[in-house]
């Protein structure tokens, strides 16, 4: 009986310092000018909470419970610079000069943080900036734009395909939590595949139906930047389909001349860019992501600032 007890302590212990390893990722989670207290729970969540110094008020609630999002708290204090008035839009600084929120003019789109707070002197999150609502002709996008540059999810629920604001969430049990345009904890937006136990089939990130007179000359070269890691990331698919199929039918019956590029498992812990070469096409067509089952995805998959570039040029 002595015997059992010890072993099963020790079986525990081991176990304990696995999972450990595997959640190497985790993160210490801090609070400028204030107190956090973690304390995790029998059940698997988190128990956490936050405290401003004294002369600073809590921006989000005191405390935070369970095993979903943490959103990200600030200690806020007035003393901060009036916000010019941007072009096509306008900042309300409220109440009192702790936080300030940008609104842009109809017709034009958000880029970049929608609110921002003060510390005693100074603006801790970039505010983003309005912008004209049609893309510019590069096609390019690093997913800053709230209509993410016409770049759209295959219609799902869950939805796994989700544009992630470094700025809004701790991010606390992934490995990414940084974009790969600024690399920041104060700015920045990239898309990730969310894993979510019901997300079992295939889901398609398409971008916006480009004109196939890009493809002229045989020279067109499509860039992206691709964090995949941890031990359970899957195959992630490239591929280039005609405008009118529809991504379901590319998949089903014409993925063998539709796939361009299959990246396969773990390729470390960093944004890596990738490229494909697009033929000349007969049709406009669009640019395709593909993942199968990601109900069970160990690690994490992001992509971002996607770049259409002319080789000829
Ligand atoms: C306020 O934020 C600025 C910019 O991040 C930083 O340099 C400064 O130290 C902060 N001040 C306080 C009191 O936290
Ligand atoms: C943007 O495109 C839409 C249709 O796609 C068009 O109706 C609108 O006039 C365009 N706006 C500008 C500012 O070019
Ligand atoms: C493609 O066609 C559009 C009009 O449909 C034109 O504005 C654009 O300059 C053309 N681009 C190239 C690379 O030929
Ligand atoms: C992943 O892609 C490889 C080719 O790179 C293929 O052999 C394999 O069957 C694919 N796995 C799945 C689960 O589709
Ligand atoms: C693949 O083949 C189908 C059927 O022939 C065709 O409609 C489609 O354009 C092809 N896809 C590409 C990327 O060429």
């Amino acid at each position: 009986m002595e015997f059992s007890g010890f072993f099963w302590t020790k079986t525990i212990f081991l176990l304990l310092k696995v999972a450990q390893a595997i959640a190497s990722c985790d993160l210490e989670i801090k609070l400028a000018n204030g107190k956090v207290t973690e304390t995790s729970s029998w059940y698997g969540g988190d128990y956490i909470e936050f405290e401003c110094d004294r002369g600073y008020i809590m921006q989000g609630k005191s405390w935070h419970l369970g095993s979903g999002n943490i959103l990200k708290r600030f200690c806020a204090k007035t003393g901060c610079e009036d916000f010019e008035k941007p072009e096509n839009g306008k900042i309300s600084t409220v109440p009192g000069g702790l936080k300030a929120v940008i609104t842009c003019d109809e017709e034009f789109i958000l880029s970049g943080n929608s609110v921002t707070y003060c510390n005693g002197s100074q603006w801790i999150l970039p505010l983003g900036t309005c912008q004209v609502q049609n893309h510019t002709g590069d096609y390019s996008c690093d997913f800053e734009r709230e209509d993410l540059c016409g770049w759209t999810a295959s219609k799902a629920i869950p939805q796994p395909w989700q544009r992630i604001r470094a700025a809004a969430d701790f991010q606390k049990k992934n490995c990414l939590r940084q974009d790969h345009t600024f690399q920041s904890d104060v700015q920045g937006h990239f898309i990730r595949l969310q894993s979510h136990v019901h997300a079992f089939r295939t889901y398609h990130f398409m971008s916006p139906i480009l004109p196939k007179n890009l493809t002229s000359g045989n020279s067109l070269r499509f860039q992206f930047q691709l964090y995949m890691f941890g031990t359970g990331v899957k195959n992630l698919t490239v591929s280039v389909k005609p405008g009118s199929m529809p991504a379901e039918d590319m998949w089903k019956t014409f993925r063998a001349n539709s796939t361009k590029l299959i990246v396969s498992g773990n390729q470390g812990a960093n944004w890596q860019s990738h490229s494909i070469h697009i033929s000349e096409m007969d049709t406009d067509f669009q640019v395709v992501f593909t993942c199968a089952d990601p109900s069970s995805l160990g690690g994490d998959i992001g992509i971002d600032d996607v770049k259409f570039i002319n080789e000829r040029v």
